[in-house]
């Protein structure tokens, strides 16, 4: 299996700082993969950069064979890489199915389509009853929800999720969580999350990184990198205090 997305070495300094520091990693075809660490790790920056929104200082991604560092948000969305924020942004004063639309004409050109394709997706993400909602009218878990149905009507192969369970109840993380499990799938569709809710990466991720400092300390498979002294030390350590 050849890899979806493939990171080789890629670096970001800010002024002084160096942010992300020779980070490597491939994504396969339909798996989902985690990025985990501390606060100012890096990994919004990594996402950053895979989006399209940073050019890395050296390195090299590539996404389905394509070189894709270097290029626009817009044209790395169009090749098929959705993400969502940090800190969600829907058009507030718009309704929740407009949000969707807006998404959904990224590779349709007629109205009509748009709105189909936007309230299947509304559906599947339990969203659909408040599709005549404004967005800033949401609850966080809907706003969560509607930052994922935005991503999702772009119709994504690869999507990088920054943070979606934060803030939200252990039932609502498990409600996120069986949802992410249907879009990888049902939909066929890759997942890259940054998360740091560790019950939700364990249940989700096939594979996982651990930045540190901006560099990668450890990488492979959940159960094996949760054991890492490394991993313990500089992050799980602190969460568990
Ligand atoms: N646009 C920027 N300009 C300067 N420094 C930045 C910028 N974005 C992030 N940083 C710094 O880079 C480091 C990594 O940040 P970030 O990628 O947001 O970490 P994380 O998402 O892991 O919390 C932090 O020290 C942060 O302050
Ligand atoms: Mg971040």
């Amino acid at each position: 299996m050849s890899a979806l997305l493939s990171v080789v070495d890629v670096g970001k300094r800010f002024r002084g700082l160096i942010a992300v520091d020779r980070v490597s990693f491939t994504v396969e075809a339909g798996e989902i993969f985690a990025v985990i660490g501390p606060n100012g790790a890096g990994k919004t920056t990594l996402f950053n950069m895979i989006a399209g929104v940073l050019a890395p200082n050296e390195g090299t991604i590539t996404f389905r064979g394509e070189r894709i560092s270097g290029r626009t948000p817009d044209a790395v969305c169009r090749l098929g890489v959705a993400r969502t924020f940090q800190i969600v942004r829907p058009f507030p004063a718009l309704t929740v199915e407009d949000n969707v639309v807006i998404g959904a004409l990224l590779h349709r050109t007629e109205m009509a389509a748009a709105r189909r394709h936007a309230r299947d997706v509304l559906a599947t993400l339990d969203l659909f009853d408040k599709r005549d909602f404004r967005a800033s009218a949401l609850t966080l878990p809907d706003r969560k929800r509607l930052e994922l149905a935005r991503a999702l009507a772009t119709d994504p192969k690869l999507l990088l999720l920054d943070e979606v369970m934060a803030g939200l109840r252990p039932t609502e993380t498990d409600r996120m969580v069986e949802i992410l499990r249907g879009v990888n799938r049902d939909m066929g569709v890759t997942i890259l999350l940054i998360e740091h809710v560790m019950r939700a990466v364990m249940a989700l991720a096939g594979h996982m990184l651990v930045l540190h400092h901006g560099a990668p300390i450890a990488k492979g498979k959940p159960e094996d990198v949760v054991r890492d002294q490394k991993v313990i030390t500089s992050y799980l350590g602190q969460e568990s205090i």
